[in-house]
């Protein structure tokens, strides 16, 4: 117990959080394969390992907290490992939302979830309709989610305003284009975190991610922890982040 408020503390201490971190949940399927189990008991593992990380951003105070849980691509899975996910997700949000609430965590989804089925669809109505007041942790889940579907509706969505007269051709900005994606208003990620080794974006989030830095770790998912996730932010609070610039001590070299 002392250990993990110590950890938390000298994490704190040190500032300069990430206020937004994202993180593609990967290896699921490997750490079942590994102890010869279905691959659906690997996504009940994480189901874990989120619980364990969500709690830890919202005691770190982390602002957004923005995790993929289902890809437009994860359609191409056989349906009994799609349905098993949906239903995870039923069970995550009835069995954790009274703690979310507590916890003043706000619930939100990004990708198209009018797809799926009644069950979901309803469990998530309750969960965003719960916790749509709170003013903690905001804890985004991507659903049925990809960046370039996501790109293509935003691309649809200001055609319109244009047609409509309600935007002007002209005063299209990239905070045009960010305002219409789903995380439009939420800073774009400071630190992303891969588990399962692969170096790979997978349609997540890649107009956000343009200057996040990245983190991955071999670990698979259901075996990360709070100890990983604390990994991931010492290195990002050491990082030095330029967003293509240069740092003052680069600028006051006079030998370039
Ligand atoms: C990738 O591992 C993981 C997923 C596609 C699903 C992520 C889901 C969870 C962590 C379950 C809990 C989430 C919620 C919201 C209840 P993979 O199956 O691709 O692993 P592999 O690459 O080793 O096969």
């Amino acid at each position: 117990m002392l250990n993990r408020i110590t950890n938390i503390n000298e994490i704190i201490e040190r500032g300069s959080l990430p206020r937004h971190i994202a993180i593609i949940m990967d290896g699921n399927g490997r750490w079942a394969r590994k102890r010869l189990m279905p691959r659906t008991m690997g996504h009940r593992a994480g189901m874990g390992s989120l619980k364990e990380v969500v709690k830890a951003c919202d005691e770190l105070k982390i602002s957004v907290l923005t995790v993929y849980a289902f890809s437009t691509e994860n359609w191409k899975r056989p349906d009994s490992e799609v349905q098993f996910l949906m239903k995870l997700l039923v069970e995550f949000l009835h069995k954790e939302l009274n703690e979310l609430h507590e916890n003043d965590v706000r619930i939100k989804i990004i990708g198209d979830y009018s797809v799926l089925n009644q069950e979901c669809q309803d469990e998530i109505r309750r969960a965003l309709a719960t916790t749509c007041n709170n003013q903690g942790l905001l804890f985004n889940i991507a659903l049925n989610y990809g960046a370039r579907a996501e790109m293509v509706e935003a691309i649809k969505k200001i055609v319109d305003g244009v047609i409509s007269g309600e935007i002007s051709r002209d005063s299209i900005c990239e905070n045009t284009v960010a305002s219409f994606l789903y995380t439009g208003g939420v800073p774009d990620p400071d630190l992303l975190i891969r588990t399962a080794g692969e170096l790979r974006l997978s349609n997540f989030l890649l107009w956000q991610l343009a200057y996040t830095e990245l983190w991955v770790t071999t670990r698979l998912w259901p075996d990360f922890t709070r100890e990983d996730l604390f990994a991931a932010i010492r290195d990002y609070q050491q990082r030095d982040r330029r967003f293509g610039a240069l740092t003052d001590l680069e600028k006051d070299d006079k030998s370039v």
